[in-house]
């Protein structure tokens, strides 16, 4: 089939992008797939068998190879999930220190999910995708959704939290808006890399209802739903094989059962042998030799598991070459949708809609956790001193943390937000701890000036008004950070001596947390307001001081459960074959009971709840309804209710709908998270809101069906604001 002339453009790139409003313009890959398909065949079958290998591994560190012979353009890849990180040297892991790869640092994922605002991810997709657009990458390797298994993992802020749905809903969105602008989204890491803790060679085991049910569900998403474009295997193993070339994972879920049409990127140094990566799945093979961050051998590209051995393999006969094919369509596909997309838009950074999408984003995903007797806001006033106290106050926090660690064109930190904010008001500081230096491989050294800053943070503290302890983890090793694990739940440098010994002398005192994890809180009765403020990016300042200002009103809901201590937790429960697993085998014991659905059903109270958060505002909510008592598999179950703003100031709600089935034939958590919306509301406004819960989202994942089946008889709905608010509860029949 000859190429049409439409066709024949797009390979010699006679097109460019135009320069309207991106979000107008058709999106190629969707406007004629049949002539993309047209065109792969014809590309296809002009192809060498040296030039089909090329395409399905690495050239550098961070781009695959085209076909130069007929203008098909190579693909450049970029982390990470908050923004697009600096440019590397063609094959080595030091900076190429350009003069314009600076971005936006968008806040991290987790604070993302803290919106519950699936509108905001999709403009934090969108404006995320018109950087990496600018900076001329294919593909943006993010977003990250694994679950929130643990509270010690060293990557949860780069995910969306515990719950599956939650994780779903925000990731959609996000995906969608990337790819607007003809940037791939690479959703990973597939699947089960649920900590850092042997990440490269770990063997998960679980049922099969916590993998469909927990672990699955946000990736099945973000294909069948997100529609995205390529997906990244993760560097441990899954029931005995690594995930980079899993055929259960990879073949059997991904490709046939979800029907994914696009590219699977292999983690970088996870893929381990040439058959398996050409039989079960893997297209593109990067980062071999390597582990994303450092420690490069000689990687030799042409001695790839997919380069020579593989080009080997298929002309001895050892393994078909209909295998290559399929990764060479993929990988066409992926070029036609991204590199050879005539319609792309130009992208930019740095631009003030970025700072804004950013802004709003850290704004909404703040969490109030914590507001005795409305110590927050605290108002802008003359004659007020607030003393400043803590590391993270000035620490930057858009480094660090591994691959998703960014070069921000700026980061307005908590206290340079708070001075800018407090024009009256008298702003002192003190450091209080330090921590040391926060590149990925540096071991915290204890501070050896310890006693003398606690000293000048007394005294700092001593006569203020108020006084705000900044602290929290940061995104050093071992710390919020990739390759490994925290080794301990409470906060690190001796900072709950500090807080301890501030309230001595100041009991009016409030503390942010700027981490992505939870943490113990042992001092949490000496304080009176406490917010979780995440890794926000390029606006952390202003947007905390709008916060604690009162400017903004904090509306974020935590999307993982704060356990009171580490074995409250479902995973460091049944010892350590579940947690971080024993000669690099682990099991998931907890099984689907992951997060409040551990904690409800096993009757362990939080120190703070999934779904919780505060406002400075009042809600009430009233006449909740259903619209029937008995439904069938295909119906919608829809809530109605109405929710006022009964106080003085404007704020939003998340109305969170849970449904659990009490004497259920199977195991199951007390409940499940299954509804959501959030509600902005003018003071004394009413709104009348429906939430609707397809019936089928109440299935359970049958292991005797391999599929899922819904289980009929009397149901729970659990209408709230919290998974521990729960306002009322609803019975209806499944017929
Ligand atoms: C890293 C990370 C992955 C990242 C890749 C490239 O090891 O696991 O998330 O995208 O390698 O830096």
């Amino acid at each position: 089939m000859g190429l049409n002339l439409l066709g024949s453009l797009y390979l010699f790139g006679e097109f460019v992008g135009s320069r309207e409003n991106p979000t107008a313009l058709p999106n190629f890959s969707l406007k004629d797939p049949i002539a993309i398909e047209a065109e792969i065949e014809c590309i296809l079958n002009r192809l060498t068998l040296e030039e089909k290998i090329d395409l399905c591994h690495a050239q550098s560190k961070f781009s695959s190879m085209g076909v130069p012979r007929l203008g098909i353009p190579e693909l450049w890849m970029s982390d990470g999930p908050h923004g697009v990180r600096a440019e590397f040297e063609w094959d080595s892991w030091n900076k190429a220190n350009w003069t314009n790869d600076e971005i936006t640092a968008f806040p991290a994922l987790t604070c993302l999910a803290s919106t519950f605002n699936p509108e905001l991810s999709w403009a934090y997709g969108f404006a995320l995708g018109e950087e990496a657009r600018y900076r001329d990458k294919d593909v943006l390797l993010g977003p990250g959704v694994n679950i929130y298994r643990t509270p010690l993992n060293g990557r949860n802020f780069e995910y969306m939290g515990e719950d599956p749905y939650l994780a779903s809903r925000m990731v959609v969105p996000y995906i969608q808006g990337v790819q607007k602008n003809g940037v791939a989204a690479c959703v990973k890491h597939f699947a089960l890399n649920n900590q850092e803790y042997w990440r490269n060679k770990v063997n998960v085991e679980l049922s099969d209802r916590a993998l469909h049910e927990i672990y699955l569900p946000a990736f099945k998403a973000a294909v069948q739903e997100g529609g995205v474009w390529t997906l990244m295997g993760a560097y441990n193993k899954v029931r005995g094989q690594y995930a980079c070339h899993n055929e259960f994972l990879l073949m059997d879920i991904l490709k046939e059962k979800w029907g994914f049409d696009g590219v699977v990127i292999s983690d970088w140094n996870a893929t381990h042998d040439t058959k398996e990566a050409a039989l079960y799945g893997l297209d593109i093979e990067m980062g071999t030799g390597t582990n994303g961050m450092d420690v490069s051998k000689l990687d030799h590209y042409d001695y790839y598991f997919l380069a020579k051995p593989f080009l080997e393999a298929i002309e001895n006969g050892a393994i078909d070459e209909a295998f290559l094919d399929d990764k060479v369509r993929r990988i066409l596909r992926l070029n036609f949708r991204t590199a050879m997309n005539p319609y792309k838009p130009l992208g930019r950074k740095n631009n003030p809609e970025h700072h804004a999408v950013a802004l709003q984003v850290a704004e909404e995903g703040i969490v109030l956790l914590k507001n005795e007797s409305n110590f927050f806001p605290i108002k802008d006033q003359a004659g007020v001193t607030i003393a400043i106290i803590g590391e993270n106050a000035t620490r930057p926090m858009t480094i660090g943390g591994g691959s998703s660690g960014l070069k921000a064109e700026f980061e307005i930190s908590p206290l340079e937000g708070i001075r800018e904010y407090y024009q009256s008001a008298k702003i002192v500081h003190a450091l209080g701890y330090e921590s040391g230096p926060s590149d990925y491989n540096q071991v915290m050294a204890p501070s050896s000036n310890r006693s003398k800053l606690l000293e000048e943070a007394i005294e700092v503290a001593r006569d203020a008004d108020y006084v705000l302890f900044v602290g929290g983890l940061n995104k050093s090793r071992n710390q919020d950070c990739e390759g490994g694990d925290r080794l301990s739940y409470g906060l690190p440098f001796n900072q709950e001596a500090i807080i301890n010994e501030l309230y001595e002398v100041n009991p009016n005192i409030g503390v942010l947390l700027v981490s992505g994890n939870a943490v113990a809180l042992p001092w949490l009765d000496k304080v009176k307001g406490l917010i979780q403020t995440w890794y926000l990016g390029s606006m952390t300042g202003q947007a905390i001081a709008n916060i604690v200002g009162g400017s903004a009103n904090p509306s974020g809901k935590l999307p993982f459960t704060f356990p009171k201590k580490l074995t409250d937790n479902g995973a460091h429960y049944f010892g350590e074959h579940s947690y971080p697993g024993v000669d690099f085998e682990q099991n998931y014991e907890e099984g689907i009971l992951v997060g409040y659905r551990w904690h409800d059903t096993m009757g362990i109270d939080a120190e703070f709840a999934f779904g919780h958060g505060l406002s400075y505002t009042d809600f009430s909510i009233e006449g909740i309804v259903v619209n029937s008592v008995q439904y069938h598999l295909d119906d919608d179950i829809r809530i109605a209710l109405s929710i006022s703003n009964t106080g003085k100031m404007a704020g939003s709600e998340v109305v969170q709908v849970y449904v659990g089935k009490p004497n259920s034939k199977v195991h199951r958590a007390k409940k499940e998270l299954k509804g959501f919306k959030k509600v902005d509301l003018r003071p004394s406004e009413t709104k009348q809101i429906t939430i609707d819960i397809p019936v089928s989202d109440l299935n359970y994942y049958d292991p005797n069906r391999a599929n899922w089946h819904l289980e009929r008889g009397m149901y729970h709905l659990f209408v709230g604001t919290a998974s521990d608010q729960i306002l009322k509860k609803i019975k209806i029949m499944i017929k």
